[in-house]
């Protein structure tokens, strides 16, 4: 909460902005933490021997794409970002006051976008946090998008300005070594990579295990 200080001549009533519902991602730098060069050498070895998901032709949003399968959560390349990444993870949970014991990445998969690429909007079924770790961010190869979640478009104003309260779209600039972690079902999309390189992440589903809450509640394999 802050308070917020008046702006123009006109009369001025001090009032403080009230944060109701918040939704909260998590940026994370694991720059000095990960070393992307066994990551991206495995990344290349699961696309040159990839015949799925494999820059479709004839769908165009994703004919600059090339998607992993996505049980790489087994690959032990990917093993300490996997690792640092849950940790993140449960400590944003934590400090937002939930009830479980720990989480487990459930699926794990790799995101290849040449120039023109880009991610349609999309949100991710069966999990409660995601993340996505930038491997490799080329300058000019795109915003990760957040997409405005609440129910406000049958009244929306024209905006004169665009600020954090009115904008319906919010973007993370990526860097490599960045992580970001954000709720499952926060609608996302990637802007399309107008750089010359490859962009290339590692994304994430994770779910809780063991007691979530009520005694007889639980995850189990
Ligand atoms: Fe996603």
């Amino acid at each position: 909460m802050r308070i917020v200080e008046p702006e123009s001549d006109r009369p001025h009533y001090p009032h403080h902005e009230l944060a109701i519902f918040p939704t909260l991602a998590y940026a994370f730098t694991l720059e000095d933490t990960i070393d992307a060069g066994p990551i991206l050498r495995r990344i290349s070895e699961l696309r040159s021997a990839s015949t799925a998901l494999t820059d479709e032709p004839d769908s165009a949003p994703w004919q600059f794409e090339w998607m992993s399968s996505t049980n790489l959560q087994t690959e032990p390349a990917l093993a300490p970002l996997l690792s640092a990444a849950t940790v993140c993870a449960e400590s944003v949970l934590r400090k937002e006051g939930w009830e479980f014991e720990s989480l487990e990445v459930t699926e794990c998969w790799a995101n290849v976008s040449s120039p023109g690429g880009s991610h349609r909007l999309h949100s991710h079924p069966n999990s409660l946090l995601s993340g996505v770790w930038f491997a490799a961010v080329p300058p000019g190869s795109g915003q990760l998008e957040f997409r405005d979640p609440r129910p406000s478009g049958w009244l929306r104003l024209d905006r004169q300005t665009t600020t954090a309260a009115n904008a319906q779209v919010i973007g993370v600039d990526p860097q490599e070594g960045l992580l970001v972690v954000f709720p499952s079902w926060l609608p996302h999309s990637v802007a399309t990579n107008r750089g010359n390189g490859e962009r290339i992440s590692v994304a994430f589903n994770l779910m809780p295990t063991g007691r979530i809450g009520f005694p007889t509640a639980s995850f189990t394999r």
